[in-house]
């Protein structure tokens, strides 16, 4: 049996035996590879040797796609624009999360939806798209994707019950041109409004014309890998910043793509041209921090019950937007029980008053830090109205429940109890 083949044989056997928490220390690699070194190395260079002109040749093929790959053949390693040994055994770990067939890694969450947005947008079409969603993501639907002749058209995440809904505001906007994707972020930052998947999906479906329809991207950065599995709902493709979660301690940029092999395909060739792959050296920030992930994940979204609860019961706070608190008959609580698995560590809360109550508050913290992001190991607050949603219009903004004395919060691993002992003195200081 030719070595490639037997390797993969080996890969998919583990993958079908063991969970992904258990298989991120060693997936995907063999010691054997490189002298025996436990860890994966950092391949850091900026290409490779060919054995023989032919090789060359035949690589460039291959990863260019002018040909199919044969059965015994590989695909080779060119140049770390295209492709480099720590960022495609990352692709294969952080697949397993997702149960996706393939992944695309990039070096920033924008440049994963940018790339693949462009990959599959043409002059003319319509993009749908969830609101509220992150600034950026927000700004290049409204600002950067017209002057290609793409029309944006948004829709309420939580006034999207059914793929009628989605057709509603499609209607209600009336623009023409085929609809070549919906774009979802859910939940949605920094509100945590939920997007019902199976929604999008049924509206994707009844717009199918000659065997094709609109493509369902989703962005999981708030809740994925761990607490959401979109593919498994129906989108094509899943969306991360994984400078968030997956990076897990603030301190890489990167971002991810995932789907079935054809999705990602003219992702995978954009990438190259736009020049947006990973360098090696976050590839291997990022291995190491997958090997702790589910770990992080799991006491960040456990210490958010605890300061969920206590902001709930504050007098200078008016509501929290927490996912462990909807309620029973609230339509979002029944997408949440059929697409969520646990409520992950992102708390909201607008504070009574406005702007200035809410900086006297940010101005007072002293362990959780005043910063915009999340997902790391540290708690951090930030204002979304005048922070990661500042490019957003004042009317988009009150559409989505974005007020001034709105405080977003990425919960940590810290100890729940000083966490919650820093919010109090804080809220004091209100
Ligand atoms: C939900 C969401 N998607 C995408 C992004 C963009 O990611 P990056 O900053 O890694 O480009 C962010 C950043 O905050 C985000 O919160």
């Amino acid at each position: 049996m030719p070595r490639q083949k037997r390797i993969s044989e080996t890969f998919t056997r583990l993958k079908q035996a063991f969970h992904p928490e258990s298989l991120m220390m060693t997936y995907a690699y063999k010691p054997e590879w490189s002298e025996g070194s436990l860890k994966v190395p950092i391949f850091q260079t900026s290409t490779f040797v060919f054995k023989t002109a032919e090789e060359g040749k035949a690589f460039f093929e291959i990863a260019y796609g002018l040909r199919e790959k044969g059965e015994t053949e590989s695909a080779g390693l060119i140049y770390s624009r295209i492709n480099n040994p720590d960022l495609e055994i990352l692709e294969q770990r952080l697949a397993l999360w997702d149960g996706a067939e393939a992944c695309a890694v990039f070096n920033t969450g924008m440049a994963a939806i940018a790339t693949t947005l462009m990959a599959y947008v043409r002059p003319g079409d319509v993009v749908l798209y969830s609101t509220p969603l992150y600034g950026g993501t927000d700004h290049l639907l409204k600002h950067v994707l017209p002057g290609f002749g793409v029309t944006p058209v948004s829709f309420r995440a939580s006034a999207c019950a059914s793929a009628d809904d989605i057709e509603r505001s499609l209607a209600e906007a009336k623009v023409a041109g085929p609809v070549s994707l919906l774009i979802a972020e859910t939940p949605a930052n920094p509100t945590n409004a939920l997007v019902d998947l199976a929604a999008c999906a049924e509206f994707a479906r009844r717009h199918e014309r000659a065997g094709q329809r609109p493509l369902v991207l989703v962005d999981n950065t708030f809740l994925g890998p761990l607490w959401q599995q979109p593919l498994r709902h129906g989108a094509d493709i899943v969306l991360y910043s994984a400078t968030k979660y997956i990076g897990g301690h603030s301190d890489l940029l990167a971002g991810a793509a995932l789907g079935s092999q054809a999705m990602l395909g003219p992702v995978r060739v954009l990438r190259t041209f736009f020049g947006t792959l990973a360098d090696p050296w976050t590839g291997w920030l990022l291995m190491r921090s997958l090997e702790t992930l589910k770990l992080r994940m799991t006491s960040a979204m456990k210490n958010a019950r605890y300061v969920a609860d206590f902001l709930a019961g504050h007098p200078k706070i008016e509501r929290v937007y927490y996912l462990g608190h909807l309620k029973e008959g609230d339509p979002q609580h029944a997408v949440y029980r059929r697409q969520c698995e646990a409520p992950g560590a992102m708390v909201s809360f607008d504070l009574r008053g406005g702007e200035p109550e809410a900086f006297r508050f940010l101005n007072a913290l002293r362990l959780v830090k005043l910063a915009v992001s999340l997902g790391g190991t540290e708690s951090l607050a930030e204002h979304p109205y005048s922070m990661t949603h500042a490019d957003v219009s004042p009317e988009a903004k009150r559409d989505a429940g974005i007020g001034d004395g709105l405080i977003r919060l990425s919960v940590g691993i810290e100890h729940p109890d000083d966490t919650i002992a820093d919010l109090d003195q804080a809220l004091a200081a209100v």
